[in-house]
């Protein structure tokens, strides 16, 4: 387990920056963390570092929203020739259960080398999320300091 303890919001942006350059396509993302713990924070450099120009607001009234990576074959190309087309930012706080992400075609997305798919309070649907997913845990430490671990 990696621990990295950022300063500001800007460094957690670029973690989640340099993050993105270590994805193959497929990735299933889970970030743990409670609320204002830099979740949100972490996937707008992901994003960026994915080639998204549009700003990530957070989803919370949504659950989840899709970004289209444009031209793809210029940010990145998978080894087997696919590229990552489709990023999904999922946030399930609001919800009760798996029931309520039911019609949201979620499974469908997984296990797609064009998908990358980011899910704030993957708790929630613990049982359907893919066991070879990517756990990373977020930390309040101070008002400008977060900690933030992933293996
Ligand atoms: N080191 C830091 N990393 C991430 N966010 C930080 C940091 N320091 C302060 N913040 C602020 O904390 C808030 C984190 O909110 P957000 O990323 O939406 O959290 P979450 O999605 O986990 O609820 C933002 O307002 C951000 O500017
Ligand atoms: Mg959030």
């Amino acid at each position: 387990m990696k621990t990295i303890i950022t300063n500001s919001f800007k460094e957690t942006q670029e973690l989640g920056f340099e993050f993105a350059q270590k994805l193959k396509g497929g990735e299933v993302i889970a970030l743990h963390g409670d609320l204002g713990s830099g979740k949100t924070t972490f996937v707008q450099g992901l994003a960026e570092g994915l080639g998204i120009k549009q700003k990530i607001i957070s989803p919370t009234f949504i659950i989840m929203r899709t970004y289209t990576i444009s031209n793809p074959q210029s940010i990145r190309q998978a080894q087997d020739g696919s590229a990552i087309h489709n990023f999904y930012h999922v946030d399930l706080y609001r919800i009760e259960g798996e029931e309520d992400v039911e019609g949201l075609g979620l499974l469908d997305l997984f296990d797609d080398k064009e998908n990358i798919v980011v899910v704030e309070w993957p708790e929630k649907i613990e049982n359907l999320l893919p066991s070879t997913r990517v756990d990373l845990y977020f930390e309040y430490v101070g008002d400008e300091e977060r900690e933030i671990r992933f293996t």
